[in-house]
């Protein structure tokens, strides 16, 4: 996902599922984002995607 910073879909996820519900808060957490920032979109997708299947209900 960020090759930059070695981090994995899997780990962002993770990061979500831990209370991440920020482009911002992962990229804090896990650094996504701070090198080149062409994984920024991909991860802020993602994180829609996750909030909606959390909390649609
Ligand atoms: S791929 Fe994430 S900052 Fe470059």
């Amino acid at each position: 996902m960020c090759t930059c910073m070695g981090v994995m879909k899997s780990d962002i996820l993770e990061a979500i599922d831990q209370g991440a519900d920020s482009f911002e808060a992962l990229s804090e957490e896990l650094g996504v984002g701070t090198g080149c920032s062409t994984c920024v979109e991909e991860v802020q997708q993602l994180l829609a995607q996750k909030k909606q299947k959390c909390c649609s209900s």
